[in-house]
């Protein structure tokens, strides 16, 4: 495939690659905006000083990514004020208790770090006032997922614990895959490759994500959730990763 055309203004973009360009950086402001919100719950349920410490920077760095990205919604033309208040609640989304610190604990090992390989896409973008902010916003994700695994590693002693973590996660995670990472083909997808809004498939992005975080479940007892519970939900998953999944599980 021939390299895609750079655009470093935003009054270079248009049409149908504008379109998607903004649809992407809606669902990352989406987010990112949420993930504000639910580290600013964490505040008032972590159980210690150090986790909730830890909270109010992660909100106050969620913030910050959602401030980049709704200025250059701005710079694009369009209202980031409008696009925040179409955005779904972040526990109904989800499907998070956020009174519940287990909840908010399996929600920065899984759909925090989803999101950030998206992220991943996004800094090669062709629209590179948006790839080249996007560094600094990883480099804060790294500290958030490593918090995550953590807590995985903290629960993990307690075997009363992990078995209430893994409750949560055969819920959250099957349900993350399929909205964080959306269809595995399909014209747009084809079209975010051909232009360089994204680099890589769906099915190559699912998989990085799954066997980094196989890498951290392994010895801790936490297992992938049972391929039924992403048929349940009809999340689209491709062979190799049902291979991926089928190789953590329990029993
Ligand atoms: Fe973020
Ligand atoms: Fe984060």
């Amino acid at each position: 495939m021939a390299p895609a055309t750079e655009f470093a203004h935003p009054e270079q973009v248009g049409g149908a690659y504008k379109e998607l360009l903004v649809r992407l950086m809606t669902r990352q402001i989406y987010a990112e905006t949420a993930t504000a919100e639910v580290f600013g719950k964490a505040i008032s349920v972590a159980p210690n000083w150090k986790e909730k410490a830890l909270a109010a920077e992660f909100a106050a760095e969620e913030a910050r990514h959602s401030q980049g990205l709704y200025d250059l919604l701005l710079d694009l033309g369009e209202d980031p004020e409008e696009i925040i208040a179409g955005r779904p609640d972040a526990a109904d989304f989800w499907q998070l208790d956020l009174d519940n610190w287990l909840h908010i604990a399996v929600f920065n090992f899984t759909v925090d770090r989803a999101g950030s390989h998206q992220i991943m896409e996004y800094r090669q973008s062709s629209y590179t006032p948006w790839a080249d902010s996007q560094e600094e916003v990883l480099a804060d994700e790294e500290d958030h997922y490593d918090n995550g695994v953590e807590n995985l590693k903290a629960v993990a002693k307690d075997p009363v614990q992990l078995a209430e973590f893994q409750a949560i996660f055969n819920s959250v995670l099957p349900n993350c895959v399929k909205r964080a990472f959306g269809r595995l083909t399909g014209a747009d997808n084809d079209f975010c490759l051909e232009h360089g809004l994204k680099r890589n498939s769906t099915e190559e992005i699912v998989n990085r994500y799954l066997t980094e975080m196989r890498g951290h479940m392994e010895g801790t007892g936490l297992v992938f959730p049972p391929l039924s519970a992403f048929d349940a939900i009809k999340c689209e998953l491709a062979p190799s990763s049902r291979e991926i999944l089928g190789s953590l599980q329990a029993g």
